[in-house]
């Protein structure tokens, strides 16, 4: 039921590059705004530590990771100095002070403790930003998946402008909402990488997957093997051998996950270049699957409705079509700042 794709042209391969091309320009953000978020985070330090003594505060997700947009949330993780981990209750307790304390902050608005979650958080806006942001307990897992999602994002720049284009595409297309059913950011940008490191020459390696000797570093975490390669000055055999466009490759995204990816039988998984089959997680009765990274149990697409998993392949194959049919000019102009 695919309608089947006009030959691409040179030419347009060069349009839908400078379409990529501009849509990062247009959100990435500078070094001013990268700096406010420091600031930001060193002022909360400073505030929660009045009545946390041992506090510490770290930026994680799209402030880190290589794929944020200038009105993307802070995402904050505490820690307490000293204190390894925290069980269910104590967490609690704490994001409700924590919520109590935030609320005397004279910068922020609108605090809100969510404990009913499965990562409990304070939320606030930041008003001379316009910022919003949220403040998690002891999310390490969190940490150091951004950390992996920037070690991807350095290696090679067509990986940033096409999580930055996928993104956009997905709030455009108004699937990009995990808060409303359907993915998160962190999500595609999983699907991306997927994509890029099974492309033919891959763009990116598999990084859990390299290291010296016979067997696979163990790096434990909550329980689970966060260890990848991070040496990105040593080169991996295939480094440089793929010389598509940008525009190549999200054109190339969209017809492999509507044309070539069998969402039945495979999942989505960042940490083995060999298919991973749904049946192997047990994962079948749901059609997108995502494997976290690290956490193996964890499948990023487990609260999507049937509708909704329609609704987001739609906009695939729509996307397929839009980007896959030659025209002359730029596409329409998409809003300038991002919600
Ligand atoms: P934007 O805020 O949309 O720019 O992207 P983001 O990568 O910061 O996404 P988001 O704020 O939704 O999530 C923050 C971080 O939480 C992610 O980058 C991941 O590091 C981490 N995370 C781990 N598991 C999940 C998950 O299941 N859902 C989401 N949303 N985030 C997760
Ligand atoms: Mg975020």
């Amino acid at each position: 039921e695919l309608e089947a794709l006009p030959p691409i042209t040179q030419e347009f391969h060069s349009v839908l590059n400078k379409v990529c091309e501009q849509c990062y320009s247009d959100f990435a953000p500078d070094e001013l705004e990268v700096g406010v978020r420091e600031h930001i985070l060193q002022d909360l330090e400073a505030f929660v530590r009045r009545q946390f003594a041992g506090a510490r505060l770290q930026l994680f997700g799209s402030s880190k990771n290589g794929f944020g947009f200038r009105q993307s949330d802070l995402d904050i993780c505490m820690v307490l100095e000293g204190q390894e981990t925290i069980d269910d209750v104590d967490c609690i307790s704490i994001i409700e002070s924590l919520a109590r304390s935030l609320k005397k902050h004279p910068g922020l608005k609108n605090i809100l403790p969510i404990t009913t979650a499965k990562v409990p958080i304070v939320k606030f806006y930041h008003v001379r930003t316009g910022l919003e942001g949220d403040i998690s307990l002891y999310n390490t897992l969190a940490l150091h998946n951004t950390h992996l999602l920037a070690s991807y994002a350095a290696i090679d720049r067509r990986v940033k402008i096409l999580c930055y284009v996928m993104k956009v595409f997905a709030k455009m297309c108004d699937i990009g909402d995990a808060s409303r059913g359907s993915l998160s950011s962190y999500a595609y940008t999983l699907m991306v990488l997927f994509f890029l490191q099974q492309r033919n020459p891959p763009i990116i390696p598999v990084l859990q997957e390299i290291y010296d000797g016979k067997k696979k570093p163990e790096v434990l975490v909550d329980g689970w093997n966060v260890y990848f390669f991070d040496d990105l000055k040593t080169r991996w055999p295939q480094y440089g051998k793929n010389s598509e466009s940008v525009g190549e490759l999200w054109l190339g995204l969209l017809r492999f996950y509507t044309e070539d990816f069998d969402f039945r039988e495979h999942v989505v998984c960042v940490r083995q270049h060999a298919r991973l089959t749904t049946f192997n997680k047990q994962w079948t009765s749901k059609y997108i699957v995502i494997e976290d990274p690290f956490d193996l149990n964890h499948n990023l697409g487990a609260g999507l409705s049937r509708k909704m998993t329609n609704f987001i392949m739609k906009a695939f194959i729509n996307g397929r079509t839009v980007f896959g049919t030659p025209v002359k000019v730029f596409p329409p102009a998409y809003p300038s700042q991002m919600e």
